[in-house]
């Protein structure tokens, strides 16, 4: 699974993502972050990439954050599928750079930004100390398990998973210590890339269907509210409910 794993990255970097050497914070959402001129280093020259050694991973970073990007994901479209935000808490599982989480920081009680790479905690950590001090306390990188998000019981309100549902293992089982983590009623969105060789995203055989993912979550013991295989181009969103 982790020669699986290392072929979705590879593509995430060669075809999700096209590449740019010149990472930014969220394109859309600029005025959350400290500007240049307020001393704050732009991501390029911040430490905390240029300190992970490889090229590879500032690449990664500039592919998820690439401004381009917007015009297909519709981030702020995707984000109010979660509904009114304020007084909750929201976990964004497979948080990357934090293109989806830093967008929700304004929006929500407290941001849970869950990755299972180190490096991407770090750098989500790099970027926190760039908000507004109001806002970093908002925000929380989480390191959790392949096998488990790591929330406490009842924890999340909304949980957003984009681009990340094709890495998991075991999703079932994934989906039964997530339900655990969400707030009743809890709303769980699940965006991902749509079967048909697109122009964008990983070839077919390494995505997950819609059909599949909703036969997933009702085993799971979610409800479906919502599937939008139109909103985006190249991807369906799933809403699901926490009976
Ligand atoms: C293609 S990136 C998507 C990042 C982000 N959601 C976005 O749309 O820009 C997939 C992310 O999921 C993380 N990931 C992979 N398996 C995971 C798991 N079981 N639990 C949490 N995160 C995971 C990876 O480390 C990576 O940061």
């Amino acid at each position: 699974m982790k020669l699986f794993a290392t072929i979705l990255c590879l593509f995430s970097v060669l075809a999700f993502f096209r590449c740019k050497n010149d990472p930014q914070p969220p394109a859309d959402s600029p005025a959350i972050f400290k500007e240049k001129s307020s001393n704050a280093a732009t991501v390029s020259e911040q430490s905390p990439v240029s300190d992970f050694g490889s090229g590879s991973f500032e690449s990664l970073i500039a592919d998820y954050e690439n401004k381009d990007r917007s015009i297909w994901q519709k981030p702020n479209l995707v984000i109010s599928l979660l509904g009114d935000l304020e007084n909750k808490t929201v976990a964004d599982i497979g948080a990357g750079s934090g293109y989806f989480a830093f967008r929700m920081v304004g929006k929500a009680k407290k941001v849970i930004g869950i990755d299972i790479d180190t490096r991407f905690i770090s750098f989500l950590d790099s970027m926190k100390v760039r908000l507004p001090e109001t806002y970093q306390e908002r925000f929380e990188a989480r390191l959790a398990k392949p096998d488990n998000p790591l929330l406490q019981p009842n924890e999340a309100d909304a949980v957003i998973i984009v681009n990340t549902y094709a890495y998991i293992d075991n999703r079932v089982q994934y989906l039964k210590t997530l339900h655990k983590g969400m707030a009743p009623q809890g709303r769980l969105l699940i965006v991902d890339f749509k079967k048909n060789n697109l122009p964008v995203g990983p070839p077919d055989a390494y995505k997950v269907s819609q059909n599949d993912v909703q036969k997933e979550l009702l085993a799971a013991g979610f409800a479906i509210e919502k599937v939008d295989k139109d909103a985006l181009d190249y991807q369906y969103i799933i809403i699901a409910i926490k009976k």
